[in-house]
């Protein structure tokens, strides 16, 4: 049996969880997976009933759980709370606590989205891109960090921007090995002409090459990587940098698909246990009125089952629904152009079950 943990999170979250609950809970019974779900809470609903946003009683359950299905976190509800009890810090937190260093964040182009993109069809068709970020280091966890008064009586806001050599190797090993299966590229996304700390990334990358000669790797720096993922985004295979270049440039090649709503990703530990989630976040300004694109949380689930829990069958079949629903012009408000039919979050999460009863 393993155990699966939904957090549905804040805004959109419940609602998209609740389509991907559907897809598992469908696959479960019929394929025999042997699931047992549970579910907890996290992020600001976590603040709304507990004062926290990262209650004990959520990570116990995290920590016990063989993978965790999570919707999204925050919303302008807690904007004004202080940065250690904010709900972002629940996601944080369980990213750190989990030692969930290695995020996978694909940017595929379904041919049916073409259209849905904000570029060109010629530049992003055959888009096939893998983001590796660093998720458990960097500048987002660096020490010191806060805001402090100077003598001067000015306010001084400050972060530290470290990764140490393990770190940098941890998260090269997921690259490369996953350059190895791909395409066999590898970029390394830096900012070393500025950073000392992305200089010592670069040597280590290059370093790790030497045990990786069927992979090619090269260097390029965060502002002209932004700059070509949007001029030709097809000389990429995969991707690896740090926490926040990772954060920026996953969001730009998620845009480049057609909808961040469109886009799964993984968390995973040494072990492949792991945290997956949409790329996307809590979009408070639509939450509630059921328009939300349920699709990127159901591609986690796809991507849950394939990485940590080893049933690629059944992965194949959600994403094989994922493209009939698409075949079949059914879009949510995200992805919706000329001709095809706008569907709810609700309907399009019914779409993909009845696909998927139809396999
Ligand atoms: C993401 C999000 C998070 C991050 C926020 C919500 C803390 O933007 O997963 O990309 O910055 O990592
Ligand atoms: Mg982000």
């Amino acid at each position: 049996m393993s155990k699966v943990l939904l957090l549905a999170g804040d805004g959109i979250g419940p609602e998209i969880v609740t389509e991907a609950e559907k897809v598992l809970v469908l696959l479960n019974e019929k394929l025999n997976l042997n699931l047992d779900l549970d579910h907890a809470k996290v992020g600001g609903s976590a603040i709304d009933e507990f004062g926290v946003p990262l209650p004990d009683s959520t990570l116990d359950k995290a920590k016990a759980a063989d993978a965790i299905l999570l919707g999204a976190v925050g919303g302008p509800k807690w904007d004004a709370l202080d940065m250690a009890i904010r709900p972002e810090k629940g996601l944080l937190g369980l990213r750190s606590n989990l030692e969930l260093f290695g995020n996978l964040r694909p940017a595929i182009l379904y041919p049916q989205l073409a259209d849905a993109s904000s570029l060109k069809p010629e530049i992003v068709s055959g888009l096939d891109i893998l983001i590796v970020r660093e998720l458990t280091g960097g500048i987002y966890f660096g020490q010191p960090r806060g805001v402090r008064v100077l003598e001067s009586g000015e306010r001084q806001g400050y972060n530290t921007y470290v990764y140490s050599e393990s770190e940098i190797r941890r998260i090269g090993k997921v690259a490369f090995e996953a350059a190895q299966k791909r395409g066999g590229k590898l970029c390394s996304v830096d900012k070393a002409n500025v950073l000392e700390v992305t200089v010592l990334w670069r040597e280590i990358m290059d370093d790790m090459a030497k045990d990786y000669p069927d992979v090619e790797l090269s260097h390029m720096y965060v502002d002209n990587a932004a700059m070509q993922l949007v001029r030709a985004p097809k000389q990429f295979d995969v991707v690896v940098t740090g926490n926040m270049f990772g954060d920026i440039l996953s969001d730009a090649a998620a845009m480049l698909t057609g909808s961040i709503g469109m886009l799964p990703s993984a968390s995973l530990d040494v072990n492949n246990k792991g945290m997956y989630e949409p790329c996307h976040g809590s979009a408070p300004d639509i939450a509630g009125q059921g328009i939300a694109n349920p699709l990127a949380t159901i591609l986690s689930v796809a991507m849950m089952l394939r990485y940590s829990l080893n049933e690629n069958a059944a992965a194949d079949l959600i994403e094989k629904a994922v493209s009939n629903v698409l075949d079949q012009g059914l879009r949510t408000a995200d992805i919706i152009s000329k001709g095809l039919t706008k569907v709810t979050t609700a309907e399009m999460g019914d779409a993909v079950i009845e696909a998927l009863n139809k396999l």
